[in-house]
């Protein structure tokens, strides 16, 4: 990446180390179409292989997709049915060649109240591609930012922890995420302009960028045009940055 020129033009300083996408519009894009909504949901699957190459050619390093929440579970039973059997069926599918292009499958969220089997194919995969190190894809499943922050604090207190030395570094190493760094840029596709309980501690900092674009139709160009932007903003961290 440094001797050679980054496809949009920008500094690497400029370019998020980690990405996260809060993948939404699926059922509305199947809509549009007179489809039911688990074909949007197949649809965004299929979605999903051009954007971790496009994350690759762009020098993304981690990427985080949303793709069940905690509350996702209240959605008519068949949805969640077939939910539940695409990641299995993109596991299935899909596990040769992310672990040959050197991705390293993550899981986050809480493998409790998945079916068994699926939750030994999911540790399985993690098992499989640990040793990847081209991209993190890291997929929020049965993913809750609030489930996260509880889970944290009864682990904290098991471990016996001081409530004295409690600081944010140590409360961060007890979230599902540890060891990943917080993500740099939150994408949400379908328009909407809320972390629907989406890395709530993490994103404290994240730059947020919304669009209208349904997940299955954002592609490569969608996704440049979120890193220009992303690029084109000053992050201060609650500093006043010195102009020279
Ligand atoms: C996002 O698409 C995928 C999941 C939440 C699993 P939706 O299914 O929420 O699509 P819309 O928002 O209804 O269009
Ligand atoms: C967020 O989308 C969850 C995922 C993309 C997996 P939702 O469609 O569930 O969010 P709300 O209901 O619009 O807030
Ligand atoms: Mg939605």
């Amino acid at each position: 990446m440094s001797i050679e020129q980054h496809p949009l033009g920008l500094p690497p300083e400029k370019i998020p180390r980690h990405v996260a996408i809060i993948m939404d519009g699926n059922g509305r894009w199947a809509r549009q179409r007179g489809l039911p909504r688990l074909a949007g949901h197949r649809a965004g699957t299929e979605n999903l292989r051009r954007i971790l190459e496009a994350c690759v050619e762009f020098g993304i390093h981690i990427l985080t997709i949303y793709a069940f929440s905690t509350e996702n579970w209240q959605r008519p039973p068949n949805e969640v049915r077939g939910l539940m059997s695409i990641l299995e069926q993109v596991i299935d599918r899909e596990i040769d060649e992310l672990d040959r292009q050197g991705v390293q499958l993550r899981h986050i969220g809480r493998l409790e109240g998945i079916r068994q089997d699926l939750q030994v194919k999911i540790k399985q995969a993690i098992e499989r591609t640990r040793h990847n190190g081209r991209l993190i894809l890291n997929v929020a499943f049965n993913y809750g930012g609030r489930a996260e922050i509880l889970d944290a604090c009864r682990r904290i207190m098991r471990a016996g922890v001081d409530p004295e030395d409690l600081d944010e570094e140590i409360f961060s190493r007890y979230l599902y995420t540890w060891p990943l760094p917080d993500p740099d840029l939150i994408i949400r596709t379908g328009g909407e302009y809320r972390l629907s309980n989406f890395l709530i501690w993490q994103a404290a900092y994240a730059e947020i960028y919304s669009t209208p674009i349904f997940w299955p139709d954002f592609n490569r160009d969608a996704l440049a045009k979120a890193l220009l932007e992303y690029a084109g903003r000053e992050r201060r961290f609650g500093r006043v940055l010195e102009k020279a």
